[in-house]
Order: structure tokens, then C-alpha cells, then sequence
């Protein structure tokens, strides 16, 4: 029978579209390690879902004025096309909102009741007199106790990782009204954590192959004591609690969501029609289990999944590894739905093939470090290794054999060289096969990489379109050395660029898919007369200029700031000298016109708008470092103001960030903003937005007012 590995994948919720981010925190890794142990004769069965439940998505139902099932079933769609689209190759992408994952939650909770893991406790939970109700996680926000971060939410803390319960945050406010909630009693249902202390250490003991920072974050975590947790809320979206006295209630989304990987294996097993199959990579000691995610979701995955699997069922398997990716920042910057940093997954696919991207973010993978997506960078690994290297190397095998030989030409004498490269094809083989075992992908694709390296040096020694003027049989060798060389790489390649793989497999005559081919094929000879495809070009060469966009919005970098101090010019009647804080880029001082519309009390201390990258310019020799925005409808000024940090940058749904460092104010009159007839700032009617939130007039002013 063949060798069984299970991969579970982390559920993106369903409360947006997917970015970069989420592809190379998880998805693409766990791909190319699915498909890396398809092809090494394993039986994989990798799962994943829409992650449906929870604050998450009735926060953005809310904000959108729509149903929560409404959002859920609109993210859930686009996510799994873009899965599809991105060849993630799932067993199974579900969701957490079916009937099949409701009813294993609901089995799981029963049964830990029964065993006493989960018990009821009258606690505390925040109120909000103002909201009139109990204030789930993610309606709170207070300051981490552990690292002092000011934003941290009810259930963790973005700065440090922390998970936290509401109570242990410092001045709580609630999300909605910004009010002070207060604690009243109410009843829930806990899980009992602490009672797998001991296990888990136990368990964690022989994990010598995990990933230093996963391995150090959960012993820490343990050492620190684990605290029995609430799995209940008050809330009405989500799994229902099957216990009398619950009715009101609903399952904790991170308690639902996790169960999500053995109801969705129950599921697939369904599906395909042998229900019992599941148990063959849930119930048998030598399946190993491995789970991808993000850094911020470690804790769920080495902490209280396994503990919940544990109290559920002693014969379940464990997680055997979870190589926690750390963050892909966006040109030095984290990405932030909420703050529009991010290149949407359904944007970047309108724009480009999958597998520049999936090249770029596996060489550029954020194991062990952040990394960064940086657009130029993207457009040179592209040129000079996926197109420099390899693609050119296979295109010109191909071309040159489908016009010289029509067929793969047989090999007659080798010379040293010959040999020398097949050898390294085993090596590379070997070498790639060490570092993918141990989910060091990048590593695997650099080797790989330089194989195709030794392709080039090797065409350009050999020059057969020289030898074959000459000595055609020459040729002939060099070109089936060349043409095994591609067959390998293909193979080699296939786990990380699935499509262009597919596509040599095409050129080299074969008519099926590579996937059902094995690794160990990249060693195996070609096969003399195999008829060739007419090859076209597997990548193309990128620019700069046509990437950058054609909006001239994203070159703005537009941040929210606090006025410090204004003082008069002392040279200008009409103006002030304005000294702001704008939180990561420091502090500026700004030369303003509005002296005849504002008093400078009513300045000081308010979170303004400015364009922060405008090119510095003298007004009666002081020089100002930006410009304020305000708006004007010819009778009233308005500043643009917004309720977040300084630093925080202001921008538009679907606009890329990508602000050049200094801008001109002919770039900015391109940008046409105006008010609108709801007082938002619209730019081709859509909102300006810092947080998620629209910014702000300070001052009435008519619709069609314009920013300046
Ligand atoms: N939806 C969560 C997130 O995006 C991840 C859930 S992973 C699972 O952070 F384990 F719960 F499935
Ligand atoms: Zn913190």
C-alpha cells in the first residue's frame, strides 16, 4: 500500500478576498509539498475550507450592511476559484457553514462535555451599555498586557502573537461605539486546556524536526501555563451549541474552525464514496500529518488542536510537523487588508500567469524571516532566473530539436561531459528531494535552479547549432543530453511551476499529464523518436513600466497625521507653519494656506490628511514636507480628517499603495477627488478609507467639493 501523508491547510475566512500574503503563508507551500509527495508514489490527502464563522465576517457583514451568509458565500466562491486558479491542488476546499462540518463540531463538542474537557462557568464577558449587548473578541480593543501594543484585540494581539481573552486587555473600548464596555456575568462553556499540559510537553518532546521559532513560541507558551479557555460566545452567526442552557449561544470560531480538518476528511471520504476512508489517514500511527499556516496561527495548531484531538480521541493522529511560514510584506510593509496594502489574488491574476508567481514567492519564500514582494525585484527574478535560466534554456532545447530533428534523436557516444551532466541531474534530484522532505522549499527550487544553470553552460560549450553543420550524430547526442535535461527539469520543476511543467511535458511529445509521472522519472533516459510539439515560449519578459500601474492614485502616499504645533509664518499673512506627527515617517512641518479658515486651536491636536510624499517646496522660505488636504466647495474649507493612528495610510478598495518616493503636484491634479452627496471623499466614486473606515469632514461642505 502506498505511504499516507495528511496536509491540512489553514481556512482563510471568508470576509475578503485572498492576498499574496495568504499564498505564500500557506497555500503555495502546502501545494508544492502536496505535489512533491504525489509524485514521490505518497497518497496525499491535503484539506482546506472557507473558515465562514465568527467576528470576522459579522464585522464585515455589518460594515456592508448585508448578511453574514451573504459575505460568506460571496468569499467562499471567489476563494475557491482562485484556489483553482492558482493550481492549489486541494482534495478538498469546503467550508465551515456546511452541514457536514456543523454536525462533526457539534459531535466533537458532545463527547468532550461528556468527558468533562468541556464544562460550564459563569464568567464575566464585557457589556456595552451604549450597543445594548455582550461584546464578542473582536468587538473589543484595548492595550496587550504583554507587549503594550494600543490595538490588540479581544482574542489576540497582531503585535505579539499573544492569544488573550478580552479581560486581560488594558482600558478596553468596544469596536463599535468606541464606549468603555463593562463586565457582566454571563455563562459559558470552557475547554479545559490546562488539563493537557503535561501531554502536550510530552508530545512536543521529540519534535527535534520543527521549525525553531514554532518549536520555541509553543513551549513558551506552555511554560507560561495554559489557561482553560471559553468556547462559547454571545453571538448568533455561527456553529450551535449542542447543549441545553446554549441555545442562545454559538461555538467559538477558532474552536469550530480547527475541527474543520477531520470533518473535512470525513467529508472527502463521503464524497468519494468510501465514508470509512478518512480513518485510513486519521487512524494509522505511521500517517504523518502537516499543517501550514501563518505564524500568527501557530497556536491553534500546536496547542489547542492537538489538545482537542487528544481529549476527543485517543487513536486520532497528531500533527507531525507545522512549518509556520513568518510574513510576506508588501515592499517593506506588512499587509493589511484593512488598510488596503495588499495585492489582491484576484487582481494579480488578471495581470500575470501563475507561475512567475508562484516562482517569485517560492524563491522568495518567508520561512524562516519576512520577506518582501517588491515589484522590481519580482520583474528581475522573473528576467533573469525563471526567464534567463530556465526558460530560455528549455525554449531553445526545443526550438532547435523540433526544427532539426522533428523527434527526440537518439544518443550515441557520450563524452565526459555528457556524463557529467545526467550526474548532475541525480544530484540535484538528491540534493532537491532533502530540502522538500524537510519543507526547505526555497532551498529545493535554488538547487534545481542551478542545475538548469549547468544546462546553459553546458549548450553554450557544446554550440550545437555549430556541430551541426558538421557532425550531425554529435549533434544528435548533445541534443538527447539537452532534451533529457529539460524532460528533468520539467519533473523537478513540476511541484513548484505546475503549468509550465505541463507545457514541456506537451513540447516533449508526451500526451499525458506529468503529474502522473514520478520524481524518479527525471532520471530515467527519453525516449528515442518521440514525436515533438511545435514549442512556444514558456515565460514572458517583464517590465517595470508596464507593471506599475496605470492609476495614478497609487502613486500618492497619503497618511493620517497629528497636528503638534502651528505657529504664523512670519513672513505670510495667509499662512501657517503646521509641525505634525506622522508616526512611522516621523515628523514634518508643513506650510498651509488655511490660516483664514482655521484658528490654530482648533489645529492642535487633531488626526489630519496629508499627501506625504509631495515634492518639498519653499513657501516664503520655509520649506514645508507635504501638504495638507483639505476640501473646498468655494464658500466652506474643510480639512480631511480620520479616527486612526498617525502614520496610518489612507486608501482606495482595489488601488494598489505604491507611492513613488516624491511625486509632483501635476501628478496629484491627476487625481481628481471630490465630495460626495453622503460627505465622503470619493475618488471615481469610491470612498477614501483609512482602517476600513471612510475618512472624514471635519466642517460641512456641499456635494462636489474638491480636495486640494
Ligand atoms: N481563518 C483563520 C485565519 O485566517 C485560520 C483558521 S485555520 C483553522 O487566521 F485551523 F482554523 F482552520
Ligand atoms: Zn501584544
Amino acid at each position: 500500500m502506498k505511504e499516507k501523508v495528511f496536509i491540512g491547510v489553514a481556512w482563510p475566512y471568508a470576509n475578503g478576498s485572498l492576498h499574496l500574503g495568504h499564498l505564500a503563508g500557506c497555500y503555495l507551500p502546502a501545494d508544492i509539498f502536496a505535489r512533491f509527495c504525489r509524485m514521490n508514489g505518497k497518497e496525499v490527502l491535503m484539506v482546506s475550507g472557507s473558515d465562514e464563522h465568527g467576528t470576522p465576517i459579522t464585522i464585515t457583514a455589518e460594515r456592508e450592511g448585508v448578511s453574514p451568509k451573504e459575505i460568506a458565500d460571496r468569499f467562499h466562491k471567489e476563494h475557491r476559484e482562485n484556489m483553482e486558479q492558482l493550481g492549489i491542488s486541494f482534495d478538498l476546499f469546503t467550508r465551515t457553514s456546511g452541514d457536514f462540518h456543523k454536525k462533526v463540531v457539534k459531535e466533537v463538542v458532545k463527547k468532550l462535555y461528556e468527558k468533562g474537557f468541556i464544562y460550564e462557568r459563569e464568567t464575566e464577558a464585557f457589556y456595552c451599555e451604549n450597543c445594548k449587548r455582550f461584546l464578542p473578541d473582536r468587538y473589543i480593543e484595548g492595550t496587550c498586557p504583554y507587549c503594550k501594543y494600543e490595538h490588540a484585540r479581544g482574542d489576540q494581539c497582531d503585535e505579539c502573537g499573544k492569544l488573550l481573552e478580552p479581560k486581560d486587555l488594558i482600558s478596553p473600548r468596544c469596536k463599535v461605539c468606541g464606549g468603555v464596555p463593562t463586565p457582566r456575568k454571563t455563562k459559558h462553556l470552557f475547554f479545559a486546556l490546562s488539563r493537557f499540559e503535561n501531554r502536550l510537553l510530552e508530545w512536543i518532546k521529540d519534535k527535534h524536526h520543527w521549525r525553531s521559532n514554532v518549536k520555541k513560541f509553543t513551549e513558551n507558551w506552555i511554560r507560561g501555563g495554559l489557561k482553560d479557555r471559553a468556547i462559547t460566545r454571545d453571538i448568533n452567526w455561527g456553529v450551535e451549541v449542542p447543549i441545553k442552557g446554549f441555545e442562545g449561544k454559538r461555538i467559538y470560531v477558532w474552536f469550530d474552525a480547527v475541527i474543520g480538518y477531520l470533518s473535512a476528511s470525513m467529508e472527502w471520504a463521503e464524497r468519494t464514496g468510501k465514508p470509512e476512508k478518512w480513518k485510513e489517514w486519521w487512524k494509522n500511527k505511521d500517517v504523518k500529518h502537516y499543517y501550514f499556516l501563518a505564524k500568527d496561527n501557530i497556536p491553534f495548531h500546536t496547542i489547542i488542536w492537538p489538545s482537542i484531538l487528544m481529549g476527543y480521541d485517543e487513536s486520532l493522529n497528531l500533527p507531525y510537523d507545522i512549518p509556520a511560514n513568518e510574513y510576506l510584506r508588501l515592499e517593506g510593509k506588512q499587509f493589511s487588508k484593512s488598510r488596503g496594502l495588499a495585492i489582491w489574488i484576484p487582481d494579480i491574476l488578471k495581470k500575470f500567469d501563475v507561475d512567475p508567481i508562484r516562482y517569485y514567492l517560492s524563491i522568495n519564500m518567508p520561512e524562516h524571516r519576512d520577506s518582501n514582494w517588491r515589484w522590481d525585484d519580482f520583474v528581475s527574478k522573473n528576467n533573469d532566473e525563471l526567464v534567463g535560466i530556465y526558460g530560455n534554456l528549455v525554449h531553445r532545447i526545443l526550438t532547435f530539436s523540433w526544427k532539426n530533428f522533428g523527434r527526440i534523436p537518439p544518443a550515441r557516444e557520450m563524452d565526459g561531459m555528457d556524463k557529467d551532466l545526467l550526474k548532475s541531474i541525480e544530484e540535484t534530484l538528491n540534493n532537491a528531494r532533502k530540502e522538500l522532505e524537510r519543507c526547505s522549499f526555497k532551498k529545493a527550487l535554488r538547487e534545481i535552479l542551478s542545475l538548469a544553470q549547468k544546462g546553459n553552460a553546458y549548450l553554450a560549450y557544446k554550440k550545437p547549432w555549430e556541430i551541426i553543420r558538421t557532425d550531425r550524430e554529435k549533434c544528435e547526442t548533445t541534443m538527447h543530453v539537452c532534451l533529457r535535461l529539460a524532460k528533468a527539469l520539467a519533473i523537478l520543476l513540476a511541484p513548484f511551476l505546475p503549468f509550465s511543467s505541463e507545457k514541456v511535458w506537451r513540447y516533449l511529445g508526451y500526451n499525458d499529464s506529468i503529474f502522473s509521472h514520478s520524481w524518479d522519472e527525471a532520471l530515467d533516459d527519453i525516449e528515442n523518436g518521440m514525436e515533438l510539439v511545435k514549442p512556444e515560449p514558456l515565460f514572458k519578459k517583464l517590465s517595470l513600466e508596464e507593471i506599475t500601474p496605470e492609476d495614478p492614485f497609487s502613486y500618492l502616499d497619503i497618511r493620517v497625521a497629528k497636528v503638534m504645533k502651528v505657529k504664523d509664518h512670519p513672513d505670510a499673512d495667509r499662512l501657517y507653519i503646521i509641525e505634525v506627527d506622522v508616526g512611522e515617517k516621523g515628523k514634518r512641518i508643513l506650510v498651509a494656506g488655511i490660516k483664514k479658515f482655521y484658528r490654530k486651536e482648533e489645529l492642535e491636536g487633531k488626526n489630519v490628511l496629508i499627501l506625504a510624499n509631495l515634492r518639498r517646496a519653499k513657501f516664503r522660505g520655509v520649506e514645508s514636507e507635504g501638504m495638507l488636504l483639505a476640501a473646498d466647495d468655494g464658500k466652506v474649507v474643510s480639512l480631511l480628517i480620520a479616527d486612526a493612528e498617525p502614520g496610518e495610510v489612507a486608501g482606495i478598495d482595489g488601488i494598489d499603495h505604491i507611492p513613488k518616493d516624491v511625486i509632483d503636484v501635476e501628478d496629484f491634479k491627476k487625481v481628481k477627488m471630490v465630495v460626495d452627496e453622503r460627505g465622503r471623499v470619493v475618488y471615481n466614486g469610491k470612498a477614501l478609507m483609512v482602517n476600513g473606515k471612510p475618512v472624514r469632514l471635519d466642517r460641512k461642505v456641499e456635494k462636489g467639493a474638491k480636495i486640494f
